[in-house]
């Protein structure tokens, strides 16, 4: 593949002042539990979004994207409108927050390439958001802790895009440790401890290639029904901030005071909480087959509680649990489509995507595509 520097220099005729690079993520366990202010097992993959840039004079910056054709231009004066359909308000998004936060920056030039695949679950536009800001950051020398990184890119994400989104994707594209999972808690928002992959196993990552477009999902609808969960016990319980601060007893004795449908997905994130918490003791106990236990629970709490499954999601994970090379799989992300994570014994995982793809055919008349992921490092630039 041609390097990035390359493409830069001969496009614009002149050096790149950066590269950066932030990769997509895989929600290991923890589903929709990060905007209630709970915990995710959660890691970043090789896949990545790289930019090369350099600061530029004037107001309107230029854009390559390797894989489409043409150039694209931001207008530094023009950003407060989003414009349907355009993948550059993800980078507008980002550099509206970073105004309303008081920051100063110039134009720019860059060119950008994605391995993260698109709509799928891997958090491609986090990886976006993250690698131009990482970009932005070095050659405007913007200086801000990591995890607020995070937060500008989720409010991209809330306020530019729609979607209420938590933190999970940018924080696992900035915090990721190679060969680990990261175990986040999202109220203190930080990484409470790196989790060692169980070695002789791998993550294969089957994409049943239903889109999910989360902005149009029932996403925004799951967070408001938790909403609704929390307050009716907090009522009773004044102390619960959020999700977080309830377990199952707590929202057993509020049962009757809330709509039985919020009550399934308040059940859903409660019990997710406690299957991250479980399923890093196993980790560490080196219980996979436990573990693995709990990924088939919470895709099941996922189909009949949450809801944010569909039949594809639900075909993959049938299949899983046939294969006695699998030990655990489940949907991962937003849900409503996208992928699904199967943690499998290394040694089989090739055979195991070519079982699970050729089942899936005849199972749905659709064909899966499958990853074999490596568990890779979080973000960075490095100025050149
Ligand atoms: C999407 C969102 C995340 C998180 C997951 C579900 O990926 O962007 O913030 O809520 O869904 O866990």
């Amino acid at each position: 593949m041609e390097k990035l520097e390359n493409i830069f220099e001969s496009h614009f005729g002149r050096k790149p002042a950066v590269l950066s690079r932030a990769p997509g993520r895989l929600e290991i366990l923890g589903n929709h539990t990060d905007y209630n202010e709970g915990y995710v097992l959660s890691a970043a993959v090789t896949q990545s979004t790289s930019f090369a840039m350099a600061p530029k004079a004037g107001r309107v910056c230029r854009l390559i994207d390797c894989a489409l054709s043409g150039e694209f231009t931001i207008d530094l004066d023009d950003m407060d409108t989003p414009r349907k359909g355009d993948w550059t308000n993800y980078l507008k998004g980002a550099l509206v927050e970073l105004r309303r936060r008081g920051i100063e920056f110039g134009a720019f030039d860059a060119v950008l390439r994605s391995t993260v695949p698109l709509s799928a679950g891997m958090s491609s536009s986090a990886a976006l958001e993250t690698a131009f800001c990482f970009a932005l950051k070095t050659i405007y020398g913007i200086d801000l802790p990591k995890a607020e990184w995070a937060r500008v890119g989720q409010a991209v994400e809330n306020k530019y895009m729609g979607l209420q989104s938590g933190l999970l994707d940018q924080f696992s594209s900035i915090f990721g440790k190679k060969d680990a999972l990261i175990l986040c808690d999202f109220r203190s928002v930080e990484v409470l401890k790196n989790v060692p992959m169980p070695p002789g196993y791998s993550i294969v990552v089957a994409n049943t290639m239903v889109k999910h477009n989360l902005v149009e999902s029932d996403y925004n609808l799951r967070r408001k029904s938790c909403e609704k969960a929390r307050d009716a016990i907090r009522r009773v319980h004044p102390e619960v901030r959020m999700l977080r601060d309830v377990n199952r007893e707590m929202l057993e004795s509020c049962r009757d005071k809330m709509d039985a449908l919020d009550y399934r997905r308040a059940l859903h994130v409660v019990t997710e909480d406690e299957r991250v918490m479980q399923g890093v003791s196993f980790l560490e106990k080196g219980d996979i087959r436990s573990f693995g236990e709990l990924l088939f629970l919470s895709h099941e709490s996922s189909r009949c509680n949450f809801e944010n499954s569909c039949p594809e999601l639900d075909a993959l994970v049938e299949i899983a649990r046939t294969i006695p090379d699998c030990l655990g799989a489940r949907l991962s992300g937003g849900g409503f489509g996208g992928i699904t994570i199967h943690l499998v014994r290394h040694e089989a995982a090739e055979l195991y995507c070519n079982r699970l793809k050729s089942a899936y055919k005849a199972m749905t008349g659709k064909e899966a595509q499958t990853i074999l992921c490596d568990i890779g490092d979080g973000a960075s630039a490095q100025p050149l």
